[in-house]
């Protein structure tokens, strides 16, 4: 196993004593950390157990999420420090923000907002790429109480209208659209065709015009029963807002993600614990402060986004990079090199599948010695598990700690980690390293007992989790606690499998349920077949997450037809037509991101005798795993007839 010498640590045990005492004494951990927050009405208590298994955190508290991530620090004498940094390797435009000048543009949104009616609790959907006016849109909606629900760029209006009819959203925060490698992506018709799929009716639309596409406002101004409206005008004519107090327990925003079945989970994190977790992260796992620079290549549609682009950083008072861009191909390999060299990152942040982007496109680091990139300290991956042989590369390649850290967006914050602030521990290769202070872990078997050291089994957290986690999910408390709570009492599951080993580390090793993971993306395989089963010619269908040395898992389709509808001969232009039309089904249900590009058709799906496709046995078959055929199995044949199918592709 690889490791770093440790041996310089400054504060070595620091890590073991703060992760006892924040299972201790939680209350007087988590208090402390919040007097790094400004608060109108500081908290006398931290947890709130009154509502078990709901938890709340510092429920007396008062405050306000943007005040913490902007003006306070122009308060303190730092407006003229760099907050944002927008970097577009699309237009070659790299534009600096000011604590006081962000400070001013945000308020100026809110005021907008505020004109249009929002107000605390309001929901407010932003769909945007990466552009300075996504992070101003999510920190106008915080300053004025209103909870924002942001939509990754890559889903499908199908998408879009569904997050519109659960977060019911008075305002559509957008542009005139993204720009692709490949090719511009238009928002305001997909705009357009979600407000008239969904069955909520919103409001206003306030769209930020972008050069260069060809959809204008005038264009989309009767559609989807909503005022569409200029931003920059709206903004013109209204009075900047000031920050609105609210209760640390108010939601600070909903963010989507897949879940087993086909209806996306509104992940709810409030205001007090998530600015107090997020800011105690900064210190002691990312160990960047005022002044200093993280670039954390996501997109403010993930959590990673939500969290490591927009609000730790700017809480922290320390510089943030908005890159947009690919890691390959804009204009190469050298892209992140040249960010984190040309605006001085300390702390950079970013998804194994990006790693192995860069490392296929330019294994021996040639672009990256163009750059002096001195300034780097750390990498950290996360999104899916960090392969051992990309760590290696990249630890070959930059000499420095490549952390590998676990978390969700229902965590908001890593699970595991290894807390470079705090005490830079010895990396284990293919290891998340330890959990997090605040996460008491335990691996547990189907009963719900927990395994030895070095066994697999369920990860769970004993509950309470820390701040910042997710307080329940939007509008359904039952199904957060079905989801989540109920399948080990007393303890959230969350939905992977892995070992602890014997000096703590977490190993992560994949999923329990339906979710898979595609070049970071996390997709639920029910929406992937509930999008193809929208063919006219497809009976029944699964979709499994196959493993891809570069994707990390690709989705493959396999199609049962119609009876009626007769097979294609294989290389002929009626199959090529076929696989086109179903994967076209997928794009336009789920969205590009899904990337969906295998798909077979089958003559039968194996499934057990009550009903259920097997798609852990076909998974394991495809990634060349053992597997045992279930003794409940309906027909063997079927799923012998898949095995060629089913054999392991490089
Ligand atoms: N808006 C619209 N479309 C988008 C999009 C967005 N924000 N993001 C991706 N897409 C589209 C792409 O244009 C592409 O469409 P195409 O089929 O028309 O070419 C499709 O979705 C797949 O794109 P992508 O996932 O980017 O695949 P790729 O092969 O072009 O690039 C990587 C591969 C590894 C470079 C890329 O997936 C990547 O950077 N992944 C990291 C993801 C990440 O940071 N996740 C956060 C976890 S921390
Ligand atoms: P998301 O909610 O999109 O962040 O996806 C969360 C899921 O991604 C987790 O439940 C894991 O399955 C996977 N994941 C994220 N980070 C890691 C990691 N460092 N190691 C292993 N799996 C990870």
């Amino acid at each position: 196993m690889a490791t770093h010498d440790a041996s310089t640590t400054p504060t070595a045990g620091a890590y073991a004593e703060a992760h006892a005492r924040s299972l201790s004494d939680p209350d007087g951990f988590w208090l402390e950390a919040a007097q790094a927050i400004d608060w109108t009405t500081p908290p006398t208590s931290a947890v709130d157990d009154s509502d078990a298994p709901l938890y709340r955190w510092f429920p007396d508290g008062v405050m306000n999420t943007a005040y913490n991530c902007l003006d306070r620090h122009v308060a303190a004498g730092r407006g003229d420090a760099v907050a944002l940094v927008h970097d577009s390797a699309m237009t070659g435009e790299v534009t600096e923000y000011t604590y006081a000048q962000l400070t001013e543009k945000v308020a100026a949104v809110a005021g907008a907002l505020a004109a249009e009616g929002v107000g605390k609790g309001d929901r407010v959907l932003v769909y945007l790429p990466m552009i300075a006016e996504a992070p101003i849109a999510m920190l106008a909606c915080a300053r004025l109480g209103a909870v924002h629900s942001v939509v990754f760029g890559g889903f499908a209006p199908k998408e879009l209208a569904a997050r519109i009819d659960d977060a019911a959203p008075d305002v559509v925060l957008t542009c005139s659209g993204g720009i692709e490698p490949r090719r511009r992506v238009e928002y305001l018709p997909a705009v357009a065709e979600a407000l008239e799929e969904a069955g909520h009716t919103v409001r206003t639309v306030l769209v930020h015009h972008r050069d260069g596409f060809q959809t204008a406002l005038a264009d989309v101004a009767d559609r989807g029963g909503a005022a569409w409206k200029d931003w920059g005008e709206a903004v013109d004519a209204a009075e900047p807002a000031a920050p609105v107090d609210v209760k640390a327990t108010d939601p600070l925003y909903v963010l989507y993600t897949s879940g087993t079945t086909g209806k996306p989970k509104g992940v709810v994190r409030d205001n007090g614990g998530h600015a107090v977790a997020l800011r105690w992260t900064m210190e002691n796992i990312y160990d960047v402060g005022p002044g200093e620079v993280m670039f954390t290549a996501s997109d403010v549609g993930w959590v990673v986004g939500h969290s490591y682009i927009v609000y730790a950083p700017l809480l922290a008072g320390a510089t943030t990079v908005l890159y947009e861009g690919k890691p390959v191909g804009t204009p190469d390999a050298g892209a992140f090199w040249r960010v984190i060299s040309q605006h001085g990152v300390k702390s950079f942040f970013t998804a194994p599948t990006a790693l192995r982007a860069i490392r296929r496109a330019d294994p021996d680091g040639e672009l990256k010695d163009q750059y002096d990139i001195s300034c780097l300290k750390t990498l950290y991956a996360a999104g899916e598990r960090l392969d051992p042989e990309t760590q290696k590369w990249a630890e070959g390649l930059l000499q420095i700690p490549v952390v590998d850290h676990w978390w969700q967006t229902e965590t908001g914050w890593a699970i595991a980690a290894n807390p470079v602030g705090l005490e830079l521990l010895p990396v284990k290769t293919g290891s998340a390293s330890v959990p997090s202070p605040g996460y008491d872990l335990v691996v547990l078997d189907g009963m719900g007992e927990p395994v030895e050291a070095g066994v697999e089994g369920n990860i769970a957290v004993r509950l309470p989790m820390p701040p910042g986690t997710l307080q329940s999910l939007w509008g359904d408390d039952q199904r957060f606690i079905d989801s989540y709570l109920s399948a080990f009492e007393g303890h959230y599951a969350t939905g992977d499998s892995g070992i602890v080993d014997d000096d703590g580390y977490v190993f992560v090793l994949g999923r329990t349920d339906d979710v898979i993971n595609v070049s970071g993306h996390r997709l639920s395989t029910g929406v992937l077949e509930a999008a193809l089963a929208t063919h006219p010619a497809v009976a029944e269908c699964c979709v499994i997450g196959v493993a891809d040395d570069f994707k990390g898992q690709r989705p493959s389709g396999y199609v049962v037809l119609k009876s009626g509808v007769a097979a294609p001969d294989p290389g002929s232009q009626e199959e090529t037509r076929l696989f086109d039309e179903l994967t076209a089904a997928v794009r336009r249900g789920v969205g590009p991101v899904a990337d969906f590009r295998d798909v077979a058709i089958v003559d039968a799906l194996p499934k057990t005798r009550s009903g259920k496709i097997l798609r852990k046995t076909m998974r394991q078959m495809a990634d060349g795993e053992e597997y045992t055929v279930p003794s409940t199995i309906e027909d063997a044949s079927v799923l012998e007839d898949l095995k060629s199918l089913l054999s392991p592709r490089g």
